[in-house]
């Protein structure tokens, strides 16, 4: 597929596009803010995937919050988890008595969210859930996932957040690395 943003590496085919993303992200934002009438709410993103989805994401939803991040790193440069996942920065807001929103780009193996969720709820949320854009169904089901874009195919896929050794992040589309 010819995109200037790929600088002519091939990039196999478009697996969401832009509208389909932008309806579906809508919809989550709508999701969410019904599903949080009240208290505090706190969403927090994992960096770097999940920093496009989060975006659009908080435009969405019609309701008080506040943002803040997570890095954790579970994936070298390859295409497969490697299961150990080091937390290089976590919120420094409090956690206690807010309702937390992790925001996930994709779940693959579920390990990187499986091993942060103990962590999280060791400092006394009033509630804890993860909103994933993607989820390729392949791991045990995580209680705790309440909000899914899109049920992904079991690709490598790259675009709106998602990279391969740090490329495509930018595409503004869902694409398969083929
Ligand atoms: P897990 O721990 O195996 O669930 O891996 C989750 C993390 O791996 C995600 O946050 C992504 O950063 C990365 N990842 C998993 N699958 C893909 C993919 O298909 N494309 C890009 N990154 C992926
Ligand atoms: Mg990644």
């Amino acid at each position: 597929m010819a995109d200037p943003r790929t600088g002519g590496r091939a990039v196999q085919q478009v697996v969401f596009d832009e509208a389909t993303i932008a309806r579906r992200v809508r919809e989550l934002g709508r999701e969410v803010t019904q599903a949080y009438p009240d208290g505090d709410l706190l969403l927090i993103g994992l960096l770097k995937g999940s920093f496009v989805f989060l975006a659009d994401l908080v435009r969405a939803i019609e309701r008080p919050l506040r943002v803040d991040f997570l890095i954790a790193s579970s994936y070298g440069t390859g295409t497969t988890s490697s299961g150990e996942v080091r937390l290089l920065y976590e919120p420094s807001a409090a956690l206690a008595g807010r309702h937390i929103l992790l925001v996930e780009d994709i779940i693959d193996s579920g390990r990187t969210l499986a091993s942060l969720m103990d962590r999280l709820r060791s400092r006394g949320p009033r509630s804890l859930a993860i909103c994933a854009l993607l989820d390729k169904r392949i791991a045990p089901p995580l209680p705790e996932v309440r909000f899914t874009g899109f049920v992904a195919p079991p690709a490598f896929l790259v675009g709106y957040g998602l990279d391969h050794a740090e490329d495509f992040r930018h595409l503004p589309y869902i694409a398969d690395l083929g």
